[in-house]
């Protein structure tokens, strides 16, 4: 069954409310990796399943458990339920949460276009300023040095998860500016 306007209602404000003041991994961050999955799709040529991929990339990142991606499976199981998704949708959109992380094996179509989706958002200008938030507010990072090393090891995790032909393509120009940045930030902080 195709998702309904009310549906993806319900799921923005579930994420909403969920998410309270997170900034570098809320509803704009969904809204992106929705964007990007869907200009992913478009470039390879891939047909999706428009309610799996938008109810796993408004719900992917919506708990604080650790590790998240296990605890935002469970919650979307338990809230889509409530909005009528079938034992099998929900099972669709639980393996591309659970798949979403840079090292994980997804296997719909949806799984990927999120996985891809989501280690973009890591990369380029967008990458440099959600991981100074994230590295302060989700790793306790207090110092620039400490940043710095942030943004290299997510440029590398990011970089080379990517499993789709046109999710590297769209990388590159990220990556350049990525490693640019890093490039000058690494220059200016020898003191
Ligand atoms: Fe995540
Ligand atoms: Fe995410």
């Amino acid at each position: 069954m195709k998702i309904t306007n009310e549906q993806k209602e319900k799921i923005i404000n579930f994420a909403t409310k969920q998410l309270d003041n997170e900034v570098a991994a809320g509803i704009d961050h969904f809204k992106r990796d929705y964007h990007l999955a869907q200009v992913l799709a478009k470039k390879e040529s891939l047909k999706f399943n428009e309610k799996i991929l938008f109810a796993a990339t408004f719900l992917h990142d919506v708990s604080e458990d650790e590790p998240h991606w296990t605890g935002a499976a469970k919650l979307a199981g338990k809230f889509l339920k409530k909005i009528d998704f079938s034992y099998v949708e929900i099972k669709e959109v639980q393996h591309a949460i659970l798949e979403h992380t840079p090292n994980g094996k997804p296997k719909s179509v949806e799984a990927k276009l999120l996985h891809d989706a989501d280690l973009l958002d890591f990369l380029g200008a967008t990458g440099i300023v959600r991981l100074s938030i994230g590295a302060w507010d989700w790793m306790g990072k207090s110092s620039l040095q400490e940043f710095l090393e942030v943004f290299k090891k997510f440029r590398k995790i990011a970089s080379e998860g990517l499993v789709l032909k046109a999710s590297k393509d769209l990388a590159k120009d990220k990556i350049k500016f990525m490693d640019l940045a890093i490039k000058q930030l690494e220059k200016e902080l020898k003191i």
